[in-house]
């Protein structure tokens, strides 16, 4: 049975090919996004494609997949705003994704990129690399005491409640659904219009939806505490970056790290080094010493990526094979 994956990375070869062994599954990769440019190429006899987060699946990618009588897509990934589900749908394609992988994997980055810009740890590694061991310029704050607000307390906001709760942290959370072990443990849910000048440090776990877009804007940014600092890393559209940049101009936002970015699909994933970057939002965003970007690495770990591989290949099966799925909320269509 072949599987085609698409926008596939070495380190999709290696974990895909890894956990691979039990199947026995014929894999064949390829580097190019999915879209209509490319979905001719499939082989006649590909069952399953798989896809990630910038691959295109229109209908008519979709039509086409289906005329090669591909029976399933496999996203290897959460979200599948990218996909056609009608078009899947209408097709009899069956379509499955990973639902979670290793939340605490993105929580960890999220504090990861607090403690770097808090404690200014990458300009330390450059500075003492130089034989330069000042500390002028590195003064940090402790985190311990410090009011943190979360915005969306679903899996990987209750993980990162539970590490900033580990440091001594105050909790502050706003989400539509209140987590009661959250709240035994000692988080306090409050409206927004509370939680933003309470806060020192807004961390974003919320997904992206019509309703949020902006959620971080000039209203809101007003009212946050002068001198805060907010760590994104859900989804970039929730910030407006041109507002944002105006607020760390004025520095009242302190610090700003970003794992997202609202144009990141022209950038993201991709080595760039050689080329001329047009978007001057990202080049704008990247002058300020007290902004921290990642390129959506926060899901980036051995674990993440073995859960992807495991849950990918697992769902495949039981599709092809007819079987009842263990975990409902993989299947799509
Ligand atoms: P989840 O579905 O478990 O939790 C989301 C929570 O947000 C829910 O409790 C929901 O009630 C809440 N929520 C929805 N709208 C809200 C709003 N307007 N304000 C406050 N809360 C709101 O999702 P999970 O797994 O925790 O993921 C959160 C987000 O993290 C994903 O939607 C995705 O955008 C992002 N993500 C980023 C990754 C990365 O590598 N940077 C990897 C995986 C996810």
């Amino acid at each position: 049975m072949k599987i085609a994956f698409f926008s596939a990375k070495p380190y999709d070869k290696d974990f895909f090919n890894r956990h691979n062994t039990p199947y026995g599954f014929e894999l064949q990769f390829w580097e190019t996004h999915l879209g209509p440019h490319i979905v001719n190429a499939i082989d006649e006899g590909t069952e399953v494609v798989c896809v990630f987060v910038n691959d295109r699946l229109t209908a008519e990618v979709i039509g086409t997949m289906a005329a090669k009588q591909v029976k399933v897509i496999a996203l290897r990934c959460a979200g599948f705003n990218n996909v056609d589900l009608e078009a899947a749908k209408k097709h009899g394609i069956r379509v499955c994704r990973v639902p979670a992988y290793s939340p605490e994997a993105v929580a960890e980055h999220a504090v990861a990129m607090l403690l770097t810009l808090n404690r200014k740890t990458h300009k330390a590694y450059n500075r003492v690399r130089e034989q330069n061991f000042s500390l002028n310029g590195l003064l940090g704050f402790n985190l311990h005491g410090r009011t943190i607000g979360v915005i969306g307390t679903g899996k990987i906001g209750r993980a990162f409640c539970k590490i900033v709760l580990g440091f001594g942290c105050k909790v502050l959370a706003f989400d539509p659904f209140e987590d009661e072990s959250l709240k035994a443990s000692g988080v306090q849910y409050l409206p927004l219009e509370e939680l933003l000048p309470q806060s020192d440090v807004i961390s974003l776990h919320c997904p992206l939806t019509p309703e949020n877009k902006y959620l971080i804007n000039r209203e809101t940014l007003a009212a946050m505490k002068p001198g805060v600092t907010i760590i994104n890393t859900s989804r970039g559209a929730l910030i407006n970056t041109d507002e944002v940049i105006t607020a760390l101009k004025s520095a009242h936002v302190a610090y700003l790290g970003i794992d997202v970015y609202e144009q990141e699909e022209k950038l993201f994933f991709k080595d760039l080094s050689g080329s001329i970057i047009e978007d001057d939002k990202i080049q704008r965003l990247m002058s300020f010493p007290n902004v921290l970007v990642t390129g959506h690495q926060a899901f980036f770990t051995e674990d993440a990526l073995a859960q992807i591989a495991t849950v990918t290949l697992n769902s495949i099966h039981e599709l092809i094979e007819g079987l009842a799925p263990q975990d409902p909320e993989v299947i799509l269509v």
